[in-house]
């Protein structure tokens, strides 16, 4: 009898958002389809995919200087006689294009982020070494081309998923690239996020985190073709057993309507943590960013959510030296950090991006006043978060358990704000929802006994 195949292997490097964590899940999903099995070595991959991020320029150069590695690794294993093909995959992909196969001679494939789908397909088209570029924005969901995730990939993944309910964003905020390399806002129907939320549940999974780049303006069609909103999604979400927790990211302010509002208050499945992106606290710098939105209209937002659910937890991002940004705007922007008692936040310092308007302005701010500003915000978000995580002190609270502590003995999971939590308990609590009592602060966790 003649033995099977060697299996393929392939390693996947993800950059940038959650969204590009997930679509790296969606292609091992696909390529598990044609026979590759996941691999955490690069040395042993016959397909390496390098999953890139476009939204600031360090992002970009970071794919190009990986790619230089890649290509040595892939030397290497040529000279043992060995083949391995090198895909770019994500929003550098879409961007650039055949550029990419232009700068890096060793690449041999680039994938935009509609056309994962399409991934085997092209692989075939590269098996006799032509280079492949595949960009195209399809029409059609191209969820539903992908393969399911199987129950063992699922539970390898832990208890704690990503679902895509909506992609692509129309807002054209003046700095971003993402309406040029995610394409249009386009929402999935509610049947089919339920499907994937009942496969994900029935293997195991007890929180999902659905995904998008706006997606607070998720409009999904039912089984009636009416549209649902991202409070009528949750809702029937919520009505799953087994699924214990559910949250969403990312939100626009434009969007964040009383009915999502209502639903902090009335669903308790919603986690009380929100992560809105202001960007900054100044009027002037908002407007010139196409925000289309005040610094007022984000406070009156923020209240009606404490309104709603007190104890709720706030995170945003924040761009710093934005064209014409001046010490009185930044100032701005950190009385907005104190006034919301932001519990935490990723903050960038602007970085032009070809394309996009902001990049045409003149006014750059020096990049030395960038780095300065940038300091001084995260020590007032590293004092905040502090501050909240210490007030969590002496509380009880539910603890979704999701892996093995650091220490013999030890679990550990997330609390409702999305704090790392550690107790001394049970491995079987993996997986479940269990009231802790926090009893200190560590560097980057809370530490609790069972209640
Ligand atoms: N420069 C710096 N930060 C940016 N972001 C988006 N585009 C840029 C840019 N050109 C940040 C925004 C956004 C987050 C995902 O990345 O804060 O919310
Ligand atoms: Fe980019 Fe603005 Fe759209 Fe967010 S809302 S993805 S920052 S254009």
């Amino acid at each position: 009898m003649s033995n099977p195949p060697p299996a393929r292997k392939v390693f996947v490097k993800s950059f940038g958002c959650q969204m590009n964590v997930h679509d790296a899940e969606r292609m091992k999903d696909v390529l598990a389809g044609e026979g590759y099995a996941d691999t955490s070595a690069i040395e042993d991959a016959d397909l390496v995919i390098l999953n890139t991020c476009h939204i600031r320029e360090r992002a970009t150069e970071k794919v190009f200087s990986e790619l230089g590695k890649v290509r040595e690794v892939k030397e290497a294993r040529a000279a043992r006689g060995v083949a391995t093909r090198i895909a770019v995959a994500g929003c550098v992909a879409q961007a650039e294009g055949g550029e990419i196969l232009r700068r890096q001679s060793a690449v041999d494939l680039v994938v935009g982020p509609q056309s994962y789908h399409r991934l085997p397909d092209l692989l075939r088209r590269s098996d006799n070494g032509a280079r492949v570029v595949d960009t195209e924005f399809p029409p059609e969901d191209k969820f539903d081309h992908m393969a399911a995730p199987a129950p063992d990939a699922i539970r390898a993944r832990g208890v704690s998923a990503f679902v895509t309910i909506q992609e692509g964003c129309d807002k054209f905020c003046a700095f971003c690239v993402v309406p040029f390399t995610r394409g249009a806002e386009v929402s999935r129907p509610v049947a089919r996020v339920l499907d994937d939320v009942k496969r994900l549940v029935d293997a195991g999974v007890a929180e999902v985190s659905l995904l998008g780049q706006n997606v607070n303006a998720y409009h999904g069609l039912d089984e009636r073709g009416a549209s649902v909103g991202l409070r009528g999604l949750v809702e029937r979400l919520a009505t799953l057993a087994g699924l214990e927790r559910i949250r969403y990211t990312t939100s626009h302010p434009n969007d964040f309507d009383d009915d999502l509002i209502a639903a902090h208050a009335e669903i308790d499945k919603l986690m009380p943590f929100v992560h809105l992106p202001v960007q900054s606290g100044s009027d002037r710098i908002l407007k010139a960013m196409n925000r289309k939105h005040t610094a007022a209209q984000y406070f009156a937002i923020i209240e009606r959510l404490r309104a709603a659910r007190p104890d709720i937890a706030l995170s945003s991002d924040f761009i710093v030296g934005f064209p014409g940004e001046t010490e009185a705007d930044f100032g701005a922007t950190l009385d907005l950090i104190r006034r919301t008692g932001m519990a935490s936040a990723f903050s960038f310092k602007y970085s032009p991006r070809p394309g996009t308007k902001a990049a045409e302005l003149v006014e750059q701010v020096p990049e030395a006043v960038k780095s300065e500003r940038l300091a001084r915000l995260q020590r007032l978000e590293e004092d905040q978060r502090r501050a909240f995580n210490q007030a969590t002190v002496g509380r009880v609270v539910g603890v979704l358990f999701e892996k093995q502590g650091r220490h013999p003995g030890q679990i550990g999971g997330k609390s409702p704000y999305m704090q790392a939590v550690h107790v001394d308990g049970p491995l079987n609590l993996v997986g479940r929802v269990a009231p802790v009592k926090i009893l200190s602060l560590k560097t980057n966790s809370l530490a609790g006994e069972l209640a």
